[in-house]
């Protein structure tokens, strides 16, 4: 009995820090009640334009700028790799992963993709035309440097 009034408090606490915390949060449910069944809208249309995005700082994953539609990623095939891979490079004319996709976590260099780097969707995404949920603020360091002068 005393570990489920323990357990109900902290749920109670739970809910008090979550409604305290939920201005902050995108809306990220639609104006229906979640227990209504509505159609979904429809997906986004993907930039496919193959030119390749400016990163917005050096280590960022760069964007898929082509179809990636029906690609297969999974245990058996990855078909990112098919194109993407060192010795495919030359007949796909596309950019090499680069050497950090062969490196393990302790840093050593490996002769295939490293496991870590399998899942490419994991960081590199197609854009989308979508509107921003939320503001966004980010300012590219470049615009950063020219704005604040040298020296202070
Ligand atoms: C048929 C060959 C092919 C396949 C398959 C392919 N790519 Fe590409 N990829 C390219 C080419 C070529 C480019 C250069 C830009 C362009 O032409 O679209 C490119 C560009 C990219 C870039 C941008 C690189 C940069 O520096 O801006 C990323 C990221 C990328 N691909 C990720 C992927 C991922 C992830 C997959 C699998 C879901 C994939 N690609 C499958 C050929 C391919
Ligand atoms: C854990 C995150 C992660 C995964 C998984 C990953 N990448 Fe990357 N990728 C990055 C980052 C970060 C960069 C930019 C910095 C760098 O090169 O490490 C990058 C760079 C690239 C580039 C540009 C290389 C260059 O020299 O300009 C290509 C192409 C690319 N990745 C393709 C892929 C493909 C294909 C896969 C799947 C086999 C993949 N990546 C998996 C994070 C990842």
């Amino acid at each position: 009995m005393r570990r489920l009034l323990l357990s109900a408090c902290a749920g109670a606490t739970c809910l008090v820090a979550g409604a305290l915390f939920a201005q902050e949060a995108p809306r990220l449910t639609g104006p229906e009640p979640f227990t209504k069944e509505t159609p979904a809208p429809p997906m986004q249309r993907q930039v496919t334009d193959d030119v390749r995005r400016k990163r917005n700082y050096p280590d960022q994953p760069p964007l898929i700028p082509h179809a990636i539609e029906g690609y297969a990623l999974d245990l058996n095939a990855n078909k990112c790799l098919a194109c993407h891979a060192r010795k495919f490079t030359e007949q796909s004319q596309a950019p090499m992963i680069s050497v950090t996709h062969y490196q393990d976590r302790e840093g050593n260099t490996l002769g295939g993709v490293s496991p870590r780097r399998y899942s490419c969707l994991a960081c590199h995404v197609p854009q989308t035309a979508a509107k921003p949920l939320v503001p966004n603020t980010f300012v590219d360091m470049d615009a950063l440097v020219e704005r604040e002068p040298r020296g202070r």
